[in-house]
Parts: C-alpha cells; structure tokens; sequence
C-alpha cells in the first residue's frame, strides 16, 4: 500500500517551531562521547555459529571461514578510519551535500555521519531523496556541492576505476535484487568470489550453498532469478552482497513488498549481520518497528534537508512538529 503523503488534508500553514534545530542537526559532524559510546564489540568467531546456525552441515565450516575472515578484514578496517579530535572518526559522511536534477533541488545542505560498525536509518517520505542519497555513495551521482567520505576518503573527485575499489568496499542491496536475470541465483552468488580468482570451485560452491541457507533460501541455487519472490531476491542480493566481503552494506526498503514473516526474517538477518560481521549499515526503510530494532542513529530526511540526525531516544524526545507528524502517520499505516 503506498504510503499517504504526510501533508494530505493537512493545515499547511507554516508553524514557527518548524525553523527550531535538534542539536543534532546543528552540529551533525561533531561525534559527541555519547555517540562514540555505541558498542560495537569484537565478536569471538563462535559467534558466527549464531549466523550460521541454518546453514547445512557439508557447507557450514567453508561459510564460518569466509564470514570469519570478513568479520576481521571488517574490523581491521574500522580500525583503521581516522580518528577526529581523538575519537573515531565516522566510516561514512555526508557533509553539507546539496544535489538537484535540473530545477529540482533534491538534497539541500545535508550532512550526517555514520561511525564504523553502527547502522544509520535513513528515513523519510516518498521522494524526499533516500535512494538518491544512497546511490551517491555509491558513486553514481555526484554532488552539486559538498563532500561525501568513505573510509576517511572523499569519493566525490575520483574516477570510475577508484570508484569500482570504493564499491567494493560498500555494497548496494537494491529494492529489487538487481541480480542478473539470466543466470542462475547460484551464479549470482557465485560472481563476486570467482572475480577473486583465490578460491577453488569446491569453495566456491560451499560458499554459494552456505550462504544461501544463511539467508533463507536453501536449495534455490540453480533457479533463476524469475523464478523467484521478491522477498527471495532481496535475500539472494544480500547473499551476493556478502560474498563481496564489504566492510559497509547499503539497504533500499528491504522489508518493502514482502511478506511480514520475510519482513522479519530479513530484519533478523540484517541486526545480526551488523553484529557479528562488524558492518556498517545503511538501512532506508518506510517501516519504524524495523529502525527502532536496528539504528544506532537515524536521520530523518524532508523537503531536501536533514530534518533530524540523532539517536532514536532523541528521536522520540523531539518536539520537531514535522517529525512527529511522520512517526504518528507511520503508525496509522503500520500492519498490526
Ligand atoms: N536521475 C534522475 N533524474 C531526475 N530526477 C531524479 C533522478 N533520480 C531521482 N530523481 C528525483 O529525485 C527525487 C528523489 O528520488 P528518490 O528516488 O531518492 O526518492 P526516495 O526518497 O527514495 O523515494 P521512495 O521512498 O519513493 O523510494 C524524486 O523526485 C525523483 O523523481
Ligand atoms: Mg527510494
């Protein structure tokens, strides 16, 4: 169901306590110690046994030694984003980036940050610039103006062939899978781990398999992407996400259009993914039950800027009327 537009039937006179900032928003670059106290702990690689629990036998230690090494390359690369004034510094940021498609002013001034390991959810109305933002870090738009920073590095001068390195440190789920519609589901998978020309086919075939059961779509491997539900894309995409081995994941509305059961297996997924394989996150999503499970910080996005950044205690502490008027008509289209 699409969602309303939050301004239908409503008084659009201007309220003056919309010109009223968070600190947040003042200030969205500064990491206060509240910000940097998010635990985001080493995991031992038992753990992953938590991940992998679904995974079946002949294929399990082959996929814990693949997720295992992605969880240290994920941590050594956290580790090693520059610091500011002493703290960590963020692994993504978007700071005071404006973007416009002709006339159209799409993004205006925004900034918000993201420190390795945590999630930020990306929320917002129908066309308020959510796959725009995330597309930009991915480096297929550029900004008008401001800088976008990646792992302590602006993306925003470089070339498609720095550009290709940068994405595959940050990976995209996108709404619809985006898989390759005329190989199998299994080959999908398969594609990023031969592009590492390491692995043998053995591996590689372990790996697919282990991935798909972790993912919920065991045994799907020689159909193809036709063949399957929109839900079972979007676990595919993630699986092939993941055998990219990126420090950061990119979600567009992954729990739209599907079932609430796949909805929830895929949030799931998505908490313990952050988790145990020490990713960054963006997750975009329409649905609030699902960012309260999962952002660590939030920004609200709205008419071009960023209407609100902060943690969701601060979210549901601000008086903004816009904000609030958002969360409650959220809660009027949410499924019981
Ligand atoms: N390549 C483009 N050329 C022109 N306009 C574009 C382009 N891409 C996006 N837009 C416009 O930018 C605005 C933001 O689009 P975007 O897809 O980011 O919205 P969104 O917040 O993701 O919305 P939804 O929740 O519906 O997915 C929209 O008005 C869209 O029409
Ligand atoms: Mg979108």
């Amino acid at each position: 169901m699409p969602k309303p537009d939050a301004t239908d039937g409503l008084d659009p006179k201007p309220d003056p306590r919309e010109e009223q900032l968070t600190d947040q928003k003042k200030n969205p670059l500064e990491v206060s110690d509240a910000e940097t106290s998010i635990p985001v702990e080493p995991q031992p690689a038992e753990s992953l046994e938590d991940l992998t629990a679904d995974v079946s036998p002949e294929s399990q230690e082959a996929v814990q030694d693949f997720l295992v090494e992605a969880a240290q390359q994920n941590e050594a690369a956290n580790d090693a984003v520059p610091d500011r004034k002493n703290k960590p510094g963020p692994y993504i940021a978007f700071e005071h980036v404006s973007k416009s498609f002709g006339d159209f002013d799409v993004l205006k001034d925004v900034s918000f940050s993201i420190l390795p390991g945590e999630t930020l959810c990306i929320l917002g109305r129908s066309g308020v610039g959510k796959s725009v933002s995330l597309q930009m870090l991915m480096g297929f738009y550029k900004p008008d103006k401001g800088r976008i920073m990646v792992a302590g590095e602006d993306i925003c001068g470089l070339k498609e062939r720095q550009l290709q390195e940068v994405r595959r440190k940050v990976t995209m789920v996108f709404q619809n899978g985006a898989l390759f519609d005329s190989i199998s589901v299994g080959e999908n998978v398969a594609f990023p781990l031969r592009e590492r020309h390491d692995l043998a086919e053995d591996q590689i075939q372990q790996v697919v398999r282990g991935l798909l059961d972790m993912v919920g779509v065991a045994g799907m491997e020689d159909l193809l992407p036709s063949d399957l539900s929109t839900g079972m894309k979007r676990s595919v995409a993630i699986a092939r996400a993941l055998a990219c081995q990126p420090e950061a994941v990119l979600y567009d509305e992954p729990t739209t259009m599907v079932d609430p059961l796949m909805g929830h297996l895929l949030g799931d997924l998505i908490a313990r993914l952050k988790t145990q394989l020490h990713l960054t996150s963006i997750v975009v999503t329409h649905d609030m039950r699902f960012a309260r499970k999962l952002a660590d910080r939030v920004v609200f996005l709205h008419q071009g800027e960023a209407r609100f950044f902060g943690t969701m205690e601060e979210m549901d502490r601000s008086d903004d009327p816009i904000l609030r008027e958002f969360l409650q008509l959220d809660e009027l289209v949410l499924p019981v």
